[in-house]
Parts: structure tokens; C-alpha cells; sequence
């Protein structure tokens, strides 16, 4: 399994109030106990920190933010020495504005870099095409200088590289081989079925409400992305070590090309990171959410996808989702320890590799912010005052913000009930969610029935049983409006998953056979009914 750490929230070593390297690398040993086999570092490179990283301003260093080179060479060394490979954020579809690249090609339009990014000249007086960005606003912006636009599918730091420029493919596999060759053990790499557009750049339909269009159809998996992705295969993977691993965040990915992608005979990405089921309903800022049986429905479709060629990987969040806990379980306090065990055992019996996002192993919460000051996410900032700007009600907004915001998964790791929560000696970047005196690190490994411990079990069965790896897949009552429940088999031995997604209880007509190897959240004296948030996994054979 993977651990995701997003650094700057993780530890801080220094007392400047953000996570760091040495964070990290203390708390190596804490992530050895919980079994990880990978460890992704989210981006700690150069960066002016627009989008907290992602906007990378040098791929081949260290922000002093985070540390040094020498610190991460350290941090790779030890990983290994527990066992734990370190893969890196490779964010390869932009870079900031500040990257040598970027500032060379807007330097005059004659730069041998100009056609390193997407230039275009206004149209009618108003920017190349309709599309906007992802954190609200047109997808391009003037450059007074030139008088020529520039694209940026997320924010105007964040100008997109021209992929169609075999330069700037040489440039980028040149740099994943130094990280490579300097021990590394892969990527995952930021939307990267974005890098192919569509020729010409089309509008896309307008987005309801606005003036803008929808950049999806111009965009996504466009129409050079296999070549690219097997050329890059190629020239960076091909001949090194089987055990790289190598995942491709994919927004907007169907599960056909998603067997495309991850079929080993083409020779592209290990995995793909897949949104369907973290999307569903209408749009991020509003609507109903998916009904829970269109969400088994999604994960069920993937499952039976990539049964026979490709991989899935199996997550509910990350450092851009809300908590699991909040999202899909209950944080009611009476809930919020069952809720996580039994979200976290659905996750990892299915068939794919899970991935963890730091402190969903302890059941962290979404941030309970009152006032838009509190937030840091340039996406969340962006869409208030896009929303506010438009005549929404501030409060109706916040009220979105504290369900959907990515700072909900960025609040401070939890680690001890010490001042702001043992992160940091100074002043947190971003508040500490202040429920840290009860949910945090320290208390969890002591409680033998905490949602760590949980996980911790969970990743050893992954090691020990190879059914957990290996076995097929089959959804049980798949309408049924609370419980997730379905059967792994390898050979003659057969996982059962039943999980009560719910705050009620439930009774069941199906027939669970052999042992319990897990109860979570409940007596487990009864198969056929189930606690709230009750799951059980029996194994038989
Ligand atoms: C990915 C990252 C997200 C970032 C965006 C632009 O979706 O996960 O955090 O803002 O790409 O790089």
C-alpha cells in the first residue's frame, strides 16, 4: 500500500510552523509500525507556493521551506533501510511562473522557449478560447508585454507546458531519470492526462451560469497522450528495475482507457488515479452528493474493469479530497471510530492497491472553519470570491467550503494532545483542527481498539493473505442502500466483506460463511445483523 504525506502539513522539525523533510524522516519509524510499503511525498521542490507546491519553480531541488537535497537523500536512505519505497509528485503538466522555463519563453516572442508553453494571440479582444481554469476565472491570462495570452488550466502561476514540443518531453525525461538515478523509486504524476491537448484549442460548452466553457473535451486523454506516455516509458522506466512504480493521476479517466493505460503490454503507468467515485453528482461547489449505491455501483464497474488487464488503486482521499470520515462516514463523535474502521475495510479488501492519506489512519475530521480567513487553498479562495462576487450569500458559501475544501485534508496532522497537536513548536500555517485532543497519533497506538490499529491490520492481512492481493472480485446486494458487502476468492479460499455504512442498524438475508477475521463496531455476534458502522471480514477455506 501507499502512504501519501503531504509535507507541509506533516511534521515540522524547525518550528517555522511548516511540515518538512526532517519531519518526515522522524517519523519514519511511526510509518514502519503502520506496515507502509511506499511512501509519496506530495511536491517539497522549489516553489513560490501558489497551490502549496504544485507550482514547481525547479524540478531538481529542495524548497529551503522543506529542506535540502541532502535531506531528502537521507530520507531515502532510511526508507529503505525499513523496507519502504519513496515515490515523488512529478507535476509535469505546468510549472510555476517563476521556472527558469517559463520566464525565458515569455521573454520576447522570438524565445527559442516561446513554444515551450501555449502562446496565442487574443481573439476578437478577448482570450484564444471559452475554457476556464480549474480555480475559477478564464484558463488564460494577458501578458501585457507581448500582448499574447498564455494558457494555464489551474491558476495563472501555473502556465501549461506545450508537450507537442519534443524539447520539453527530452527536458522533463532527462529530469525523472536524475531522480530516478539518485534513488527514487517513481512517480506519481500530477494530472497527467492532461499534457495532450486537442488541436486548435476548441471552445468547450459553456458552463451553466457563466460565460466560460468546459476545458474537459480539449483536454482530457487528448489525442497524443498514449504516444507520449509509452515515449516517456521509453526513455525513463524501460531497463531499470521492475519495482518502480510509476502512477498516473488521471481527472476525467474512463475505465476503458484506464485498461489502455495500465495494460503492462503497452507499457505506460502502473496505475491510474481515477476520480469517478469522488466526483459524482453534479458539480464540486453544490448539488446532491452520488446516492451510496451509485458510489458501489462506480467502485463495482472499476473492480469488474480492471479484473483481467491493469490495476486499480483504491483510496477515498487525499490532500484535494474532504476527510473520509466526514465525506462517507460519520464525525460524530459516536461514529467517528467506527465509521473510519469500517470505511478503511471496505477500501483495502478490494482488489488493487489502497492508498492512505496521512491521518485518515488515525480518523481525522474536516476542519470546522468559521470565517473564509481561516482557509489557505488557493482553490477554495478563488471560488469564494468568484461566488461571493456573483451575488452568493458569504455564509452559504463557508458552509460549502467546510464540506468540500481541500484545506479540510490539509489541517496538521495530528500527532499528540501537546500544543497544536505536536506538529509544529510554532505557529501552524494552517490551523490545527481542534478536535486533536482526542483524535491524534499518540492516543491511537495506545487504544488497542483505535482506528489505527485498524489499519495497521488491515495492511498486515494485505501482506499475509494473498486473496487480499490477488483474488477476484464480486459485489454482493449490490442495491442495497446501506451495506457494502462483497466476496474475494483465490482458489478455495473466500473473503467476505460486509460493511454497514450507516448510523443504523440493519438486518441482512445473506449468508456469511466461515471464520470472522475482523469485527469493527459492533458485537459481531450476528452476521445477519449489523450495528451501525458495524463491518466484518470472515475468510472460509
Ligand atoms: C492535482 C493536484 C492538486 C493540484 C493540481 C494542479 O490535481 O493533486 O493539488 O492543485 O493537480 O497541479
Amino acid at each position: 500500500m501507499v502512504y501519501q504525506v503531504y509535507p507541509r502539513s506533516f511534521a515540522d522539525s524547525d518550528g517555522d510552523g511548516i511540515g518538512d523533510l526532517r519531519g518526515v524522516l522522524g517519523k519514519l519509524d511511526y510509518l514502519a509500525a503502520l506496515g507502509i510499503d511506499v511512501l509519496w511525498l506530495s511536491p517539497f521542490f522549489p516553489s513560490p507556493q501558489d497551490d502549496n507546491g504544485y507550482d514547481v519553480s525547479d524540478y531538481q531541488d529542495v524548497d529551503p521551506t522543506f529542506g535540502t537535497l541532502a535531506d531528502l537523500d537521507e530520507l531515502l536512505r532510511r526508507a529503505h533501510d525499513h523496507g519502504i519505497r519513496v515515490i515523488l509528485d512529478l507535476v509535469v503538466n505546468h510549472t510555476s511562473d517563476e521556472h527558469p522555463w517559463f520566464v525565458e519563453s515569455r521573454s520576447s516572442t522570438t524565445s527559442p522557449k516561446r513554444d515551450w508553453y501555449w502562446w496565442r494571440p487574443a481573439r476578437d479582444g478577448r482570450p484564444p478560447n471559452n475554457w476556464q481554469s480549474a480555480f475559477s476565472g478564464s484558463a488564460w491570462e494577458l501578458d501585457e508585454a507581448s500582448g499574447e495570452y498564455f494558457l494555464h488550466l489551474f491558476s495563472r502561476r501555473q502556465p501549461d507546458l506545450n508537450w507537442e514540443n519534443p524539447e520539453v518531453r527530452q527536458a522533463i525525461y532527462s529530469m525523472m531519470n536524475w531522480w530516478l538515478d539518485r534513488g527514487v523509486d517513481g512517480f506519481r504524476m500530477d494530472v497527467i492526462n492532461l499534457i495532450s491537448k486537442v488541436p486548435g484549442l476548441p471552445d468547450g460548452p459553456l458552463i451553466a451560469g457563466g460565460p466560460l466553457g468546459d476545458p474537459w473535451d480539449g483536454v482530457v486523454c487528448g489525442p497524443r497522450i498514449h504516444e507520449f506516455l509509452q515515449e516517456m516509458h521509453r526513455s525513463v522506466f524501460a531497463g531499470r528495475a521492475s519495482t518502480l512504480l510509476n502512477v498516473g493521476e488521471m481527472p476525467g479517466v474512463t475505465v476503458e482507457e484506464a485498461v489502455l493505460f495500465t495494460d503492462p503490454a503497452r507499457a505506460q503507468v502502473d496505475m491510474v488515479f481515477q476520480f469517478e467515485h469522488v466526483t459524482m453528482g453534479p458539480d464540486k461547489w453544490g448539488g446532491t452528493p452520488a446516492s451510496f449505491s451509485a458510489l458501489k455501483a462506480s467502485i463495482g464497474r472499476w473492480q469488474v474493469g480492471l479484473a483481467e488487464i491493469g490495476w486499480n488503486s483504491l483510496y477515498l482521499s487525499n490532500h484535494d479530497q474532504p476527510r473520509p470520515v466526514s465525506r462517507f462516514g460519520s464525525d460524530d463523535p459516536r461514529w467517528r471510530v467506527a465509521s473510519a474502521c469500517a470505511l478503511a475495510t471496505v477500501v483495502h479488501l478490494h482488489r488493487g492497491t489502497p492508498y492512505v492519506y496521512q491521518g485518515d489512519e488515525i480518523g481525522m475530521t474536516n476542519a470546522p472553519f468559521g470565517s473564509i480567513e481561516d482557509y489557505r487553498d488557493i482553490e477554495s479562495l478563488n471560488h469564494f470570491a468568484h461566488a461571493v462576487g456573483v451575488g452568493q450569500a458569504p455564509d452559504d458559501v463557508l458552509e460549502i467550503l467546510r464540506g468540500v475544501s481541500r484545506d479540510n485534508a490539509r489541517t496538521p496532522m495530528q500527532w499528540s494532545a501537546d500544543p497544536h497537536a505536536g506538529f509544529t513548536t510554532g505557529s501552524p500555517w494552517l490551523a490545527v483542527n481542534p478536535n486533536y485532543v482526542e483524535v491524534n497519533a499518540e492516543a491511537a497506538m495506545a487504544d488497542p481498539d483505535s482506528v489505527w490499529h485498524h489499519y495497521r491490520r488491515l495492511i498486515a492481512l494485505r501482506h499475509s493473505e494473498p486473496v487480499v492481493a490477488l483474488g477476484d472480485f464480486t459485489m454482493l446486494l449490490p442495491d442495497h442502500p446501506t451495506v457494502y458487502t462483497f466476496t474475494r476468492r483465490l482458489d478455495d479460499v473466500v473473503l467476505t466483506v460486509v460493511a454497514n455504512l450507516s448510523s443504523s442498524p440493519v438486518d441482512l438475508d445473506l449468508t456469511v460463511g466461515g471464520e470472522p477475521l475482523f469485527v469493527t463496531g459492533g458485537p459481531g455476534a450476528d452476521p445477519a445483523h449489523l450495528e451501525p458502522w458495524e463491518a466484518r471480514v470472515h475468510r472460509a477455506g
